[in-house]
């Protein structure tokens, strides 16, 4: 639809977690006087990811720990997939940048001799995760940033609007580069309906893409808007096949969908374990670290052991932590577990891998830049290549708060010229919101844990069918839903094409890791019409 309203600013952010608000507060730093930076935010500030962030932010800030060891953990998670360089930035800015935040005013807990306390999570060989209220730290960190904002008026926000597609000045390739981004945002009074906003560049921020499985640890928002836009506009997306499952969700029963409950892997560093119906403890002699092995490991070896029993979750015993030591320590798991009829000081807990976090994403260089002049990306959405195949434990934090910065840094040198918006000449049409059950059940059922050719196969064809299914009414449903359907055709055909099983991409025609035909990255634009 045509733009109701228009406006402007220099350089719109899309999306308000860490990575958003940390690359807004440090824009109004770095950018000329009198240039103008605008935040967008599909709910409220806190409704996104950052939010719910349990475990921590991991930086070699410990005595005897390194960045070279941080280096080390990272690359190993990886799997062999990530990009050395991005590594190396984000494990030697990262502790710096952590202490930025705590300047900034974000409390993390600390021992009683007053020292960080740091702690560990699966994959790390040192305690370097620090964190806040116990198992609250996204939460804490949310609010100092909002209380951040809060004390930089001359940041404009806009809430609930969803950011539907980016404007180009021309044809990419031929000086083309963004001009602007159009919005639908439900219920800002003048501002309210679609608009566009003119910029001069765009930095997104907005998150990944959790709720298009079935069940996930992300909230409602996490619809891969952020990446469908980049594609849709033709940026390139990079292993979006690497979907992360994080291994001890609360199972809460079969037909519960949506957004269920994470059991922090802060818990495991803290000395819970895994055990089977008989109580085995199944880590032991699957790996070197068993129940703090790296995510991919882990989840993989409860899937193994669901299938090999044919139950639906395994279980995590924390009993022996004690009643005072889960108050103190993980106060909102327990609440949480608590409301679920589940009592971690007397009770297992019952937990399956869900869907987590998207390692791939809109591929980006080291430095933000996306292939389209003029949008940068940060956080869950990106792909900047620090997660390689497996996203280590408490980097995604870390990654948005590092990249953020350095996009800050270059971006007041790039800014673009105002340009008038060539005339948008796509057709996508908008999908139906009642098909998203039906999507989440065919990328749950075909493209989740466990994949195969014709899994995949089956799953592309489920998906275009549901193309068709036009929406009648243009609602924030039917943009999420054909955002989501996008996104889930992309990465169904990254899946297929990497023929081998790797880090969190496991294929069960191709059960072992290939080195010998290492794909590489696998990059998925429009024009492979994946999307
Ligand atoms: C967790 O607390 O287990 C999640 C941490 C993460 O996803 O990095």
């Amino acid at each position: 639809p045509e733009p109701g309203w228009t406006t402007s600013a220099d350089v719109v952010v899309i999306g308000s977690g860490i990575a958003g608000l940390t690359a807004a507060l440090r824009l109004k730093d770095t950018l000329p006087e009198g240039a103008t930076v605008l935040v967008v935010t599909k709910d409220r500030l806190n409704a996104g990811s950052t939010q719910w962030a349990q475990g921590g932010i991991a930086a070699a800030l410990g005595p005897g720990d390194t960045p070279e060891q941080h280096e080390v953990d990272t690359l190993v998670a990886g799997a062999g997939a990530c990009d050395l360089d991005a590594v190396r930035a984000l494990v030697r800015e990262g502790p710096e940048a952590v202490r930025e935040l705590i300047a900034l005013g974000t409390n993390f807990d600390h021992s009683a001799d007053g020292e960080l306390s740091l702690t560990r999570e699966g994959g790390h060989h040192r305690d370097r995760i620090a964190h806040a209220g116990g198992d609250a730290t996204g939460a804490e960190i949310q609010r100092a940033l909002i209380a951040a904002i809060g004390r930089a008026p001359e940041i404009e926000v806009i809430k609930r609007a969803l950011a539907v597609d980016l404007l180009l000045s021309g044809p990419l390739g031929d000086g083309g580069g963004v001009a602007g981004v159009t919005l639908h945002v439900m219920g800002e009074g003048q501002r309210d309906g679609v608009g566009a906003v003119h910029c001069r560049a765009v930095v997104l921020a907005s998150g990944g893409l959790g709720q298009v499985f079935s069940q996930t640890t992300n909230p409602a928002v996490s619809t891969g808007d952020g990446m469908a836009l980049a594609l849709r506009a033709g940026a390139t997306l990079r292993d979006l096949e690497f979907v992360q499952f994080h291994p001890t969700v609360m199972y809460l029963g079969a037909d519960s969908r949506g957004q269920q409950p994470l059991i922090s892997e802060a818990v495991r560093g803290e000395g819970a374990f895994l055990v089977d119906f008989e109580g085995e403890r199944f880590m032991q002699g699957v790996h070197e670290l068993a129940d703090l092995a790296p995510r991919d490991i882990v989840a993989k070896a409860i899937m193994k052991r669901m299938l090999e029993t044919g139950h639906p979750h395994m279980w995590l015993d924390a009993r022996h932590l004690g009643a005072e030591f889960w108050e103190r320590r993980f106060p909102t798991i327990l609440a949480t577990a608590r409301e679920h009829g589940v009592d971690p000081v007397h009770d297992l807990i019952p937990v399956a891998p869900a869907c987590h976090y998207a390692s791939g994403g809109v591929r980006t260089d080291l430095w933000g830049r996306s292939d389209v002049p003029g949008l940068y990306a940060t956080g869950e959405v990106a792909c900047s290549g620090v997660h390689g195949a497996n996203r280590l434990a408490s980097n995604s934090l870390l990654e948005g708060l590092v990249f953020s910065r350095r996009i800050a840094s270059v971006l007041p040198a790039e800014l673009r010229p105002w340009a008038d918006p060539a005339p948008d000449v796509r057709t996508m049409g908008l999908i139906a919101g009642d098909t998203r059950r039906e999507l989440q059940e065919t990328m749950t059922a075909r493209v989740g844990v466990l994949r195969t050719a014709a899994g995949l196969s089956d799953a592309a064809a489920e998906i275009d069918g549901l193309v068709g299914k036009g929406a009648s009414e243009i609602d924030l449903e039917s943009w999420e839903t054909t955002n989501l359907v996008t996104i889930a055709r992309a990465l169904a055909g990254a899946a297929a094409m990497r023929e081998e099983t790797r880090g969190s991409h496991w294929r069960e025609d191709f059960p072992e890791r290939d080195d010998a035909h290492f794909a590489g990255h696998v990059d998925v634009t429009m024009r492979d019409g994946l999307a």
